[in-house]
């Protein structure tokens, strides 16, 4: 099948490790269809140069921005003007239809029957399912469906000041008009469902094809450790262990990174093209290092005190310091 792709973003080589690891997995799981990734011009060509082992094409892309700092405040994700660069998937009309999937996703199983539906299929958003999530889509290359919804960025803007907001109010009658448009949840299952919803997760969870890390703290800010014997362990800990109610995606993320994505930077980091190691070089050398001599890559230094503040404003960090697991584990210790 060569006219039909899974298409992801990265503009910056935080998103590109997600990227990468979301196409090492889709190859992993035998897909037949090529895989694309678009970047903005902050990647490294250290991480150019991976991606381009795992992806059949690498599309340097303008990033667009939508600039709207109030309603991204909104969502106290300052950073997401920059999916507006989303809909240039639109201009890749050498395919007949795509699917496009967040740089935050993982596959767990093929999924190449979702190029059986049509434009615009999604699953909802668990934050308000009469929309849309924009993580996961299937759609249909074209030029004026390009210009179409870039003409909309101009004259409305976008409710959320994101790609999913324009989207939303573009393909506007989702919710009501085609059921099968509706993509079954488990192919845009967010995590953050997991809390939200725990009896639903452990009913169907097992059903899961993709897992949609949304919010602010992804994958690749996480520790991760190959042992459970971390209980207590502030630095150390995160979402494993016998104890879990559910399976450590996070963990299986870092699996995948380490095992497919790590030795490739890595390759690239001891065989650059040019001689002089960049600063992104030196972070995966230091990574790599920090990974062979104790397990796991360095946690996220954030205050108690910030910690608690977070807490407070509803901000828990799901799926790391104040993960379910993590909090059993402190219960645990205290009735010990
Ligand atoms: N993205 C990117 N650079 C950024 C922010 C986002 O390349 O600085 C891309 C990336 O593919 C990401 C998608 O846009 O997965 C949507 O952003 P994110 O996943 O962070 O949003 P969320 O799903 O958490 O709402
Ligand atoms: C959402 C989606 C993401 C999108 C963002 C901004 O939460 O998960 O894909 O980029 O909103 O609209
Ligand atoms: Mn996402």
């Amino acid at each position: 099948m060569t006219d039909q792709a899974f298409v992801t973003l990265a503009t910056n080589d935080s998103y590109a490790k997600g990227a990468m690891v979301l196409g090492v997995c889709l190859r992993n799981h035998k897909t037949s269809r090529k895989l694309t990734v678009l970047i903005g011009d902050d990647v490294s060509q250290h991480c150019r140069s991976v991606l381009g082992q795992i992806f059949d094409e690498v599309c340097e892309v303008s990033v667009l921005d939508s600039g709207d700092a109030t309603r991204l405040a909104m969502m106290k994700r300052p950073e997401l003007g920059v999916t507006f660069t989303k809909l240039h998937c639109w201009n890749l009309t050498h395919y007949s239809k795509c699917v496009f999937m967040d740089a935050d996703t993982l596959v767990l199983c093929n999924i190449d029957e979702l190029f059986e539906r049509d434009q615009l299929s999604a699953a909802p958003d668990p934050g308000w399912p009469d929309c849309f999530n924009s993580g996961v889509f299937v759609f249909q290359p074209s030029k004026e469906t390009y210009a179409a919804l870039l003409n909309a960025c101009m004259q409305h803007g976008s409710f959320d000041g994101g790609d999913q907001g324009v989207l939303n109010s573009y393909f506007s009658d989702w919710a009501t008009a085609d059921i099968t448009k509706h993509l079954p949840f488990i192919y845009n299952l967010s995590s953050v469902s997991i809390y939200t919803y725990l009896p639903a997760f452990k009913q169907f969870g097992h059903n899961a094809k993709v897992i949609h890390f949304l919010g602010e703290r992804k994958p690749w800010d996480y520790q991760h450790s190959d042992d459970d014997d971390d209980a207590g362990d502030e630095e150390c800990s995160s979402e494993t262990g016998s104890s879990s109610l559910y399976p450590d995606y996070v963990q299986q993320w870092w699996s995948v990174y380490k095992e497919s994505v790590l030795p490739l930077l890595w390759k690239e980091h001891t065989h650059p093209l040019s001689d002089t190691p960049t600063v992104e070089q030196e972070s995966v050398y230091v990574e790599a290092a920090q990974l062979e001599e104790c397990g796991h890559p360095p946690a996220p230094q954030t205050s108690s005190q910030d910690r608690k503040q977070k807490w407070e404003q509803g901000d828990a960090d799901y799926l790391g310091e104040d993960s379910f697991t993590h909090i059993q584990k402190k219960l645990d210790s205290f009735l010990k």
